[in-house]
């Protein structure tokens, strides 16, 4: 058994698993095709809830069709490496087309064949603070990631960017501003929580499906919160507590917009706003973080 510590590596700057490093040439080398959709998301955005979305308009509303494998078996996970295991590039080259991919990457990290095999991109963001108390209760659960510490120095590590993926900040800039010079369709997670089925519609539309409104209202059933909670092939039940210890935070915890507000201090939504001007600066991109 490696260390906590041994387990992580850095590219560019960004901490990643050390076996995803060690495997970054057949990662880098992955060949996109013209078909595929990728989920791009920030750690803790809501990529759960897209890809059982995506996965349900992709199965017509089948519910028995979504319960064939737990959701990480679904889409493979480009940067997944834990060998002797087949990695999430292995998976993906036996996956028939077309693909249905996930990864957490950042677009200065994301293998280039992306950007030339005009495939379709869904990019969901959450709001900076709502995903950095998401990510702490993440770390605190997880028995692979490095102990985040008390919430008051994890806060300064969010900020710092030094949490597994990186900067939320630069992942949000990067795939905003790229949005318009490829086919990517970009979500919010407060918009899916206020209107679901306006923005499955959206998704819909992008994967270029036709359903009827019972199958669209059905989708909004069984992704909402609830249902994904008792699911076992979404609430990660199956994954041993050696890696996910769920009597410390389920995985499915809450599911809302707005819980940064029992976690973070006067001081620290101060301070945290002025780095988020300044690390936001001439972007236009609009959350609202007073929610
Ligand atoms: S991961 O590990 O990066 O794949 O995590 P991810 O799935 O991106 O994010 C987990 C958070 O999303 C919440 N979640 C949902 N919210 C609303 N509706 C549905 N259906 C849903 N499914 C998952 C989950 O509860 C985590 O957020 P928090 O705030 O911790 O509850």
């Amino acid at each position: 058994e490696l260390s906590k510590q041994a387990k992580w590596k850095e590219i560019e700057g960004i901490p990643l698993a050390a076996a995803t490093v060690d495997n970054w040439n057949q990662i880098q080398a992955f060949k996109a095709k013209p078909d595929d959709l990728l989920i791009c998301t920030y750690p803790k955005s809501g990529t759960t809830w897209i890809q059982e979305i995506v996965d349900m308009i992709e199965q017509n509303g089948d519910v028995d069709k979504c319960q064939r494998d737990i959701i990480q078996h679904r889409h493979p996970f480009i940067e997944w490496a834990r060998p002797p295991q087949p990695s999430g590039v292995d998976k993906a080259n036996e996956m028939p087309s077309p693909r249905i991919l996930k990864t957490h990457l950042s677009t200065q990290l994301l293998p280039p064949s992306f950007w030339t095999s005009n495939c379709k991109f869904l990019y969901v963001a959450r709001n900076a603070k709502d995903c950095m108390v998401s990510y702490y209760h993440f770390y605190r659960m997880s028995q692979v990631l490095p102990d985040p510490g008390t919430w008051d120095e994890y806060f300064e590590t969010f900020i710092s960017g030094k949490v597994n993926w990186g900067s939320w900040f630069d992942h949000v800039r990067g795939w905003w501003e790229i949005r318009d010079r490829y086919q990517i369709l970009f979500l919010f997670y407060e918009d899916m929580k206020r209107d679901p089925k306006r923005e499955i519609r959206k998704v819909m539309q992008f994967m270029g499906k036709n359903l009827d409104e019972e199958v669209l209202d059905k989708i909004v059933q069984e992704t909402s919160f609830e249902r994904m909670k008792e699911n076992p092939m979404t609430n990660r039940s199956t994954v041993p507590k050696s890696v996910l210890d769920q009597s410390i935070s389920p995985f499915m915890r809450k599911g809302t917009v707005g819980d940064w507000k029992n976690h973070f201090t006067v001081a620290q939504n101060e301070k945290f706003d002025e780095i988020y001007r300044q690390k936001m600066k001439g972007t236009s991109i609009n959350f609202c973080m007073e929610l």
